[in-house]
């Protein structure tokens, strides 16, 4: 346990120069039997896999991981939270060969609101289709990595630059990836759909828990390739993601999504997503894990 103002790195830390980090972004709720960590194992587990992709040789495993998550909700007093592990090289090389950096690991803690406004999650966001593209699946894995997310940034910065909310980003084929940190979903004639993982987007948790969630309700998921128009002629369109939640957007390249309000569709996974991190579906106990 480190106190925030001695949480600091080395300068020479190898992840400062050349992103060569992993990291998760995971909620910790108030749920019906006390605070609660949503999805923990699977969130960690991805960190484990992003570190095989990029050849790091974790110091913990994953139980230790999840152990010491919670551990620091409990010395915070934390009843809900945002949790930010994250394993990086350190000292011990600083060429591009980073077999003799040491692996760090640290995992932080703090109170984050809705990342996309209070005003987004109730209304809808503005969205802009990014003049960048989503990065090649050639060029990285499909991995959550530091260095990998300068391209969300860039994508980001266009977006709030221009005046709109989020950047949603095309890949190299044109076809829709994702947002800058979410990934996305589209309803049309009352079917869900979602771009497959081939289209370059992170493997989401949220994504998962909102597929199994709508699909459980009845509704029909598809994974689809879907390309630019088609996010103008859908009759709802939201985003997911472990900060993001679920955010309806509202629009589109200056273009309304179906009547310019949350739609139905969108406000039910809204509604199931948010009774299940707080504990009120038994079908989904166990993503929780309480502190
Ligand atoms: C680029 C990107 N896509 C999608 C997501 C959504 O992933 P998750 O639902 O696991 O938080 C995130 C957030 O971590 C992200 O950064």
């Amino acid at each position: 346990m480190v106190p925030h103002e001695e949480a600091t790195v080395h300068v020479l830390t190898h992840a400062l120069h050349y992103g060569t980090g992993v990291f998760e972004g995971i909620r910790a709720y108030e749920a019906a039997g006390g605070t609660a960590v949503f999805r923990l194992k699977e969130h960690i587990d991805r960190m484990i896999r992003s570190a095989k992709a990029y050849c790091m040789d974790p110091p913990h495993t994953s139980d230790e991981l999840v152990e010491a998550c919670k551990e620091l909700l409990r010395v915070n007093e934390f009843e809900s939270a945002y949790i930010r592990p994250i394993m990086f090289l350190g000292l011990g090389a600083l060429g591009l060969d980073p077999r003799n950096a040491e692996i760090n690991t640290a995992i932080i803690t703090w109170k984050w609101g809705a990342y996309l406004g209070e005003e987004g999650v109730l209304n809808g966001i503005r969205v802009k289709v990014s003049s960048w593209r989503r990065f090649s699946q050639d060029a990285f894995p499909n991995a959550k990595a530091t260095g990998t997310y300068i391209n969300s940034i860039l994508a980001k910065l266009e977006a709030v630059n221009d005046g709109y909310d989020e950047a949603m980003l095309l890949n190299s084929d044109g076809t829709l990836s994702e947002g800058s940190g979410e990934n996305v979903f589209l309803i049309r004639d009352g079917v869900v759909y979602t771009p497959p993982l081939s289209a370059g987007c992170l493997e989401g948790v949220t994504r998962d828990a909102v597929k199994t969630l709508l699909s459980d309700d009845g509704y029909t998921v598809v994974e689809k390739v879907f390309h630019r128009s088609d996010l103008y002629y859908c009759d709802e369109l939201f985003m997911t993601g472990t900060a993001a939640e679920v955010t309806p957007v509202r629009e589109v390249d200056n273009r309304t999504v179906g009547n310019g309000r949350p739609g139905p569709v969108t406000r039910r996974a809204q509604q199931i997503y948010a009774d299940a991190y707080t504990g009120k579906l038994d079908a989904y106990s166990h993503w929780l894990h309480y502190v």
